[in-house]
């Protein structure tokens, strides 16, 4: 049996990912309340925001609020906070509010680049140029995220050479870390595998990550094959809430308590706190006016009544 991990860094994507496809607007002062309730279950690296055009995604259009608002007596030293940027654009608005991670993002199939993000993948290796240079200048790391890794809403199945192509592509323009991302849901365990793979090829272990969304339910077994491959890093979205706008009917990432669930169970250390990750999946729930999807949420939540 292959060793696990003893260890797992979550990032948590609820203020982004989880948030971006909500249509009622979420106000910044719940979007903050959310974040610190985050950092407060233990929570050590998240993504907080996007800047993005407002037109594409409006729940993001307070973006610099949002970080104007972290920084502003919320922000922990311990924990590193990512925005997500796609252009020079993007990067000039973050770039004043210290961002600790950008997080540039591209897909491995054509398709979905040009949906998501208005151009093709060779085009959008070119604007991160400029983003890595400014970067790197201010000490900031860089991570991508690579969409459609196991299949995508426009174009069907997409391979693991398709992932490898891109990810060679992202490793030679100085991007630090790749979030191997499943937009869609569709990945299964050996698929899961051979995607990393693809991307391991390109990246050191430590610097690859899995961002699974859960609409096809196999997102806590492609974790556990991603850990059989020493990966030990994973997205995970709080309540389990999430999509992309651009890829229609695909729900949320996997829910971190879920996640925290089942590494407490394997023995492997997050430091999340499950039932303040619960309370956090309440809180969020309840300003989007509906239950928690996540069963262990609802579990832990029925327990206590
Ligand atoms: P475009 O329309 O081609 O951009 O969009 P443009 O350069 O032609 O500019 C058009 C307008 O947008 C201009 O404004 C620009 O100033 C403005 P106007 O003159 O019309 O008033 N603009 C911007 N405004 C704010 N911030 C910016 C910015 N850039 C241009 N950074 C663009 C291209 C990339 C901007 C657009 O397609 C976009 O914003 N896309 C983002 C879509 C998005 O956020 N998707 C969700 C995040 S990715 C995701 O969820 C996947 C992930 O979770 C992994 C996975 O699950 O796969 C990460
Ligand atoms: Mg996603």
């Amino acid at each position: 049996m292959s060793r696990l991990p003893t260890h797992v860094t979550l990032c948590e994507v609820g203020p982004r990912d989880g948030l971006q496809n909500e249509k009622e607007l979420v106000s910044t002062a719940h979007k903050l309340e959310l974040i610190e309730r985050l950092q407060a279950a233990g929570v050590r690296r998240l993504e907080a925001t996007s800047f993005v055009s407002p037109k594409w995604v409006p729940q993001m259009a307070d973006a610099g609020a949002v970080m104007a608002g972290l920084n502003a007596g919320l922000r922990r030293p311990e924990v590193a906070v990512a925005v997500l940027v796609p252009n020079e654009k993007g990067m000039d608005a973050a770039l004043p509010l210290r961002p600790d991670e950008v997080v540039v993002f591209t897909a491995a199939s054509e398709a979905f680049a040009r949906k998501n993000i208005n151009c093709s993948i060779d085009e959008s290796i070119e604007r991160f140029g400029p983003v890595i240079a400014k970067a790197k200048g201010a000490g900031i790391t860089v991570r991508a995220a690579l969409s459609c890794c196991l299949g995508c809403p426009y174009e069907g199945e997409v391979s693991a050479a398709q992932v490898e192509r891109v990810a060679a592509q992202l490793a030679a323009i100085g991007v630090d870390h790749l979030s191997v991302s499943d937009t869609i849901g569709v990945g299964t365990p050996r698929r899961v595998q051979a995607a990393l793979e693809a991307a391991l090829r390109h990246f050191p272990l430590h610097q690859v990550s899995g961002h699974y969304h859960d609409t096809y339910g196999q997102a806590l077994a492609n974790v556990y094959a991603s850990l059989e491959l020493g990966v030990s890093r994973f997205d995970a979205s709080v309540g389990g809430l999430g999509g992309c706008p651009y890829a229609k009917g695909a729900t949320g990432n996997v829910a971190t308590e879920e996640l925290v669930f089942l590494l407490d169970g394997l023995g492997i250390d997050t430091g999340i706190d499950l039932d303040a990750l619960v309370d956090t999946a309440a809180f969020i729930s309840g300003v989007l006016g509906r239950p928690p999807v996540s069963r262990a949420a609802r579990a832990v939540l029925a327990k206590r009544v």
